[in-house]
């Protein structure tokens, strides 16, 4: 976010008075409670030990925290443990084998209930399939799939041989699939031929096909059958899941592995063209996720239904879709498609269908349903509502206050959680049975979570004050590197202020003390939730070749957040009139669709004769964002020319916009 815009955000937020308090059945019955806060804060590591002990180990571990080749941390040193294991069998083991784990909604409308039972069987039979193919401890797995149950049987298939996965959302193209496979040398991508969106079968097979050509070492595709239509077949490489997981054994005996085993590698957008790959571990990841989901969430495993309406390809898939409810034995709902598919009000007859307790969604989903109207949830009871979550980008107090009238009844309680890929786990958020909330905030720290606001120098703000959002001791579910560059993980996370965890965001602490996140201070944007660099848009873009200079900036946006502009230089001539000027614009949107994924499409693309420079020929980005969001331009004496940003200023199509 802008200076300017951080500014007038944190006057609003000054302003805010509004107080909901926990609903008094719901904190008189609540998992966590002040005393939790006590406990942690009292003696953070034995708060973490009492967690991680709610899994089960196969051997325990001889210290807590190994700190001492920091950044770097461990968690749980010398204990040993399966991931699988604690979310699957020893449910299963405990005679919870027939209580539903996922109630699956394909978009179509057919439907899968899937027991504990029924998963850890299929667990046994992809693992044992894996283990044929050759997969091995460490080996890494590419999985690039939708919204179906195999996906998340795949994840779990890994993590049980100890094989880390990386998931690339299915959104992603063919080019970002290959760049992340490179990256971390994968020898096998599981896929699917498709899945179902918007009313139509939408096809994956081909995005990895095209990216094994660049990728010589994958020697296996393994394809899920999901929508039937026809793909294109390399004998020898490619192989039907059903064909080589449905004949396996539904047992498998799984071996556990070291507290550290890396878990997974989940790739992000920083603040350079190469996206990193996020590296989770084992035993501190299910410690952190597990316990932030029972407490967050207040579940209560026996009579609650979570849904969380996220992608399994993003982080919250991982740790809040498949790993913490399933290590807390959780009946959760996994919808496959679209919330306007057949009609806008697919959701809320999902809730009602399945009885939903729990729902948790992001901002820029609220904020289409506003859009649709009223008339649409209204059309259903959802009287099994009892909690509300929110993740991935601020939600703003109209969003907050539209999603606990209209869809919690005015009667279930809000809890804006703050946390990133890098993190793993929820580490900002109110506890639904304690906190106060206020439409906008995500409140407090987690218990056993240190975090603070802190000015340029790393100094802790006071009350009413902005600055940094960090997080000042290690926590269990933090990132232990970035795969294969221990130096940019250094550079990116900890050399801006010493000793502290630098998050990237912009934060505030109100007059209370409490945590109010105003997006990102660096160049990752933040788009319907999805995290996009400018330079990799900017990389995309200049790729074209009669592209010669491009700036891409994140403009507010009333429905996304924010949106990706693009201020373009071309090679040779300017496309002079407006038709052609618009075809080229479609080209190059498509053009970076292919690159990154539609995701990336800019939805403002500005063809420009120059783009504004200072004398030693930087672009200043800041004053093309106070062109993209129609603010006086800021101070522009030290341009080379200062005439160039007012002719682009011109251009920008009005009302694009948030006002
Ligand atoms: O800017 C913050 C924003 O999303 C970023 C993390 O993105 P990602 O790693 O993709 O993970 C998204 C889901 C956890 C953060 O740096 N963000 C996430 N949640 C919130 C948020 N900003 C404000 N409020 C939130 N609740």
């Amino acid at each position: 976010m802008s200076e300017a815009a951080s500014q007038s955000a944190l006057s609003n937020l000054l302003h805010e008075t509004r107080r909901f308090d926990p609903p008094a059945d719901l904190a008189a019955n609540a998992i966590a409670t002040k005393a939790t806060y006590d406990e942690a804060s009292s003696d953070r590591l034995a708060f973490w030990e009492k967690q991680a002990k709610r899994l089960t180990w196969a051997k325990p571990w001889d210290q807590v925290l190994d700190w001492s080749n920091a950044p770097f941390s461990k968690w749980f040193v010398g204990g040993q443990i399966n991931a699988a294991v604690n979310c699957l069998d020893r449910h299963v083991e405990a005679g919870h084998g027939d209580k539903v784990a996922y109630h699956w909604e394909g978009e179509p409308g057919d439907t899968r209930t899937i027991t504990y039972a029924d998963l850890t069987k299929m667990v046994c039979q992809a693992a044992n399939a894996l283990t044929e193919i050759g997969v091995q401890a460490g080996d890494r797995v590419m999985i690039y799939m939708p919204m179906i149950p195999e996906t998340v049987v795949a994840m779990l298939a890994c993590a049980r041989l100890g094989a880390p996965h990386s998931v690339v959302f299915g959104g992603f193209s063919a080019e970002a699939l290959a760049g992340r496979t490179l990256d971390c040398d994968a020898k096998l991508i599981i896929t699917a031929d498709g899945g179902y969106r918007r009313g139509a079968p939408s096809a994956l097979k081909p995005a990895v096909d095209q990216a094994c050509k660049e990728c010589p070492q994958v020697e296996h595709v393994l394809v899920v059958r999901r929508t039937g239509q026809d793909v294109e077949w390399n004998e020898g490489r490619d192989l039907w899941w059903h064909d080589v997981v449905e004949k396996q054994s539904t047992t498998h005996e799984a071996q556990a592995f070291d507290a550290e085993q890396p878990l997974y590698i989940m790739y992000t957008s920083g603040t350079t063209a190469k996206p990193k790959g996020i590296l989770h571990t084992t035993g501190g990841y299910l410690t952190g996720v597990s316990a932030t989901h029972k407490m967050v969430f207040d579940l209560h495993e026996d009579t609650d239904v979570y849904w969380c309406a996220a992608d399994i390809g993003w982080v919250t898939g991982h740790s809040y879709i498949v790993y913490g409810p399933l290590a807390n034995l959780t009946t959760s709902v996994m919808y496959e498609g679209t919330p306007d598919t057949p009609a806008r009000d697919r959701w809320w007859s999902m809730v009602d269908k399945y009885k939903v307790s729990i729902l948790y969604t992001a901002p820029t989903t609220i904020r289409t349903f506003m859009k649709w109207g009223e008339e649409f949830p209204a059309q259903h009871e959802m009287s099994s509502l009892r909690l509300l979550g929110s993740v991935g980008e601020p939600i703003n107090p109209e969003a907050w206050m539209w999603y606990r009238r209209v869809i919690g009844h005015d009667r279930c309680p809000i809890v804006d959680t703050w946390w990133q890929t890098e993190t793993g786990m929820i580490m900002i958020t109110p506890l639904p049975g304690v906190t106060s909330t206020k439409p906008g905030a995500a409140m407090t720290a987690f218990p056993g979570v240190s975090a603070d606001v802190v000015d340029n120098d790393g100094k802790p703000v006071g009350n009413g004050e902005g600055g940094y959002m960090v997080i000042t001791e290690p926590w269990p579910a933090m990132l232990r590197g970035i795969w294969g560059d221990d130096e940019r993980y250094r550079q990116t996370y900890w050399s801006r202020f010493d000793g502290l965890y630098f998050a990237g965001d912009g934060a505030k602490k109100d007059e209370d003390g409490d945590y109010w996140l105003l997006g990102r201070v660096d160049d990752v944007m933040n788009i319907s939730g999805h995290r996009i660099s400018t330079t990799e848009v900017e990389h995309a873009i200049v790729g074209h070749p009669k592209v010669a200079e491009a700036a891409v900036v994140g403009a507010s946006d009333p429905t996304t957040g924010q949106a990706i502009v693009a201020f373009v230089t071309v090679k040779g001539n300017v496309p002079d009139d407006e038709s052609q000027g618009h075809a080229f614009a479609d080209e190059l949107r498509a053009h970076v669709a292919k690159e990154i994924g539609p995701i990336a499409k800019p939805r403002d693309i500005l063809i420009t004769p120059d783009l504004p420079k200072t004398r030693s020929g930087k672009i200043m980005r800041r004053l093309l964002r106070d062109v993209a969001e129609h603010r006086q331009l800021g101070d522009t004496t030290t341009l080379l020319d200062p005439g160039v940003v007012s002719s682009i200023a011109e251009k920008m199509p009005a009302g694009a916009a948030e006002e």
